[in-house]
């Protein structure tokens, strides 16, 4: 059988895309093919070329404008593509390729704090500033819209007063680093 192929996409950091590499590498089944990436300095980089994996940069006018990133996903034979803190709107030409075949994390709890402007540390902030007593994370299917497609799993936090936007972080990266390669694992292998 051969391999469910992953493209990772990405735009910043990359601690995701390290934990999901990481996990699949003693997984036959599943293997991350590649990285692509929107922002030309992003650590992400860094992070695949010491994981050697091949890593992708395109510009915004790439993925919106033009076919050169479908056409490096039927190149290199991917199956699913999933969104490890990427921060574009993806575009129709992917969301037609691959129909319910494209996975995103969310670091909140999905309807709340989502749409565009909501990310990364921005999210953390609003529920800070909101005094919420909990958190987490949402992982789903995209769609058109910022984070309205079917969610597939959510897991929560809990947060106190004391809890500042780097506690509340801290708290979503272990939810992460715990869940999402599960997730990914259970949903493209259709279980
Ligand atoms: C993650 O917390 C992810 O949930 C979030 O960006 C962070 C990326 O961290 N995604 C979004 O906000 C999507 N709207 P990483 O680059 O270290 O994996």
């Amino acid at each position: 059988m051969k391999p469910i192929k992953l493209a990772l996409f990405a735009s910043g950091n990359g601690t995701n895309v390290q934990q999901i590499t990481e996990y699949f590498a003693d997984k036959p089944e599943v293997t991350v093919d590649c990285v692509v990436y929107n922002v030309k300095d992003a650590y992400v980089a860094q992070r695949a070329e010491k994981l050697g994996i091949p890593a992708f940069y395109h510009n915004r006018h790439d993925f919106m404008e033009t076919d050169v990133v479908a056409d490096l996903m039927k190149e290199r034979e991917i199956d699913w593509i999933v969104l490890a803190g990427f921060l574009l709107l993806v575009p129709a030409n992917l969301l037609a390729m691959f129909p319910n075949r494209i996975i995103n994390i969310h670091p909140a709890l999905l309807p709340k704090y989502g749409g565009k402007g909501m990310y990364g540390h921005h999210v953390h902030e609003a529920v800070v500033a909101n005094h919420e007593k909990e958190s987490g994370i949402t992982i789903h299917l995209v769609d058109q819209h910022y984070d309205r497609g079917t969610i597939l799993f959510q897991a929560k936090c809990q947060l106190t007063e004391e809890d500042t936007v780097d506690t509340l972080a801290q708290k979503i990266h272990l939810l992460e680093k715990e869940f999402f390669p599960k997730v990914i694992e259970k949903t493209v292998m259709g279980r």
